[in-house]
């Protein structure tokens, strides 16, 4: 479960991003995060990973209050979390196994455990027939679907995504959705900040509309509202 209190958020340079938010997401749900540029939508989701810290207010992630949780002790906190971003931020150095194995391999997951799973999760997103691969050698969906791969591997009860489809064309941002959904069905809470109007109007699920850093929409299967 996801609960924020009173959250507040302003930037250093005194930019209010986020100006008092309440909202709670139950285990399994699938969130679709809307709103124009500017809105707060990347801070929001920021603070659910713990890359920024709210001004004021309490954020609970599974059980953990991030306001208060010790830099030393983040990593440990993201271990329970898949963060996906629009430009993939994969290793360039690493092939797509490699990728996706680093996270067990931080954690020192036995080598049986870790490939097994690798494998899994690379089969999951359909590319384990490129798992020795390079990212460089892959589309950009492949590369969106190793992220994805990489994203889950730890079996994490929660997996947010800011824009994850922003860099591909439409096709391939039907399949990358889809495979949200595939890691949804399964139980893993889904929070998804996206400019998508066509996949929030069909594959319908929960939207929350940030406007000014606030919560302006909260609908359960709802729709884009906005032209684009
Ligand atoms: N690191 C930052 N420092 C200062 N201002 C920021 C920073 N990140 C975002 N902002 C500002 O906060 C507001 C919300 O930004 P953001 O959360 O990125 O919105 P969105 O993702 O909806 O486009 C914007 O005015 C943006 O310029
Ligand atoms: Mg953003």
């Amino acid at each position: 479960m996801i609960e924020m209190q009173g959250v507040y958020k302003q930037y250093p340079n005194g930019v209010n991003a986020i100006n008092g938010i309440n909202v709670r997401i139950n285990q399994g749900e699938f969130v679709y995060v809307v709103g124009p540029s500017g809105a707060g939508k990347s801070t929001f989701i920021k603070m659910m990973y713990r890359e920024e810290v709210p001004t004021s207010g309490t954020i609970t992630m599974n059980g953990v209050n991030l306001a208060k949780l010790k830099t030393k002790k983040v990593p440990i906190f993201r271990r329970n979390l898949g963060v996906v971003f629009q430009d993939f931020k994969l290793l360039p150095t690493l092939t797509v196994y490699e990728n996706v194995a680093f996270a067990l391999e931080v954690i020192e997951a036995q080598p049986k455990f870790i490939q097994k799973r690798v494998m899994e999760v690379l089969d999951l997103v359909g590319l384990k027939n490129k798992a020795r691969m390079f990212p460089s050698e892959l589309s950009g969906g492949e590369q969106q679907r190793v992220s994805i791969a990489r994203s889950i591997v730890n079996s994490p009860r929660v997996v947010i995504a800011d824009e994850p489809t922003g860099n591909l064309d439409p096709d391939t941002s039907w399949e990358i959705v889809k495979i949200f959904e595939e890691i949804n069905a399964r139980g893993t809470t889904v929070v998804m900040a996206t400019h998508n109007k066509d996949i929030v109007n069909t594959l319908k699920h929960r939207v929350i509309a940030i406007e000014g850093g606030k919560i302006v929409r909260d609908e359960q299967r709802g729709e884009y509202g906005y032209e684009n």
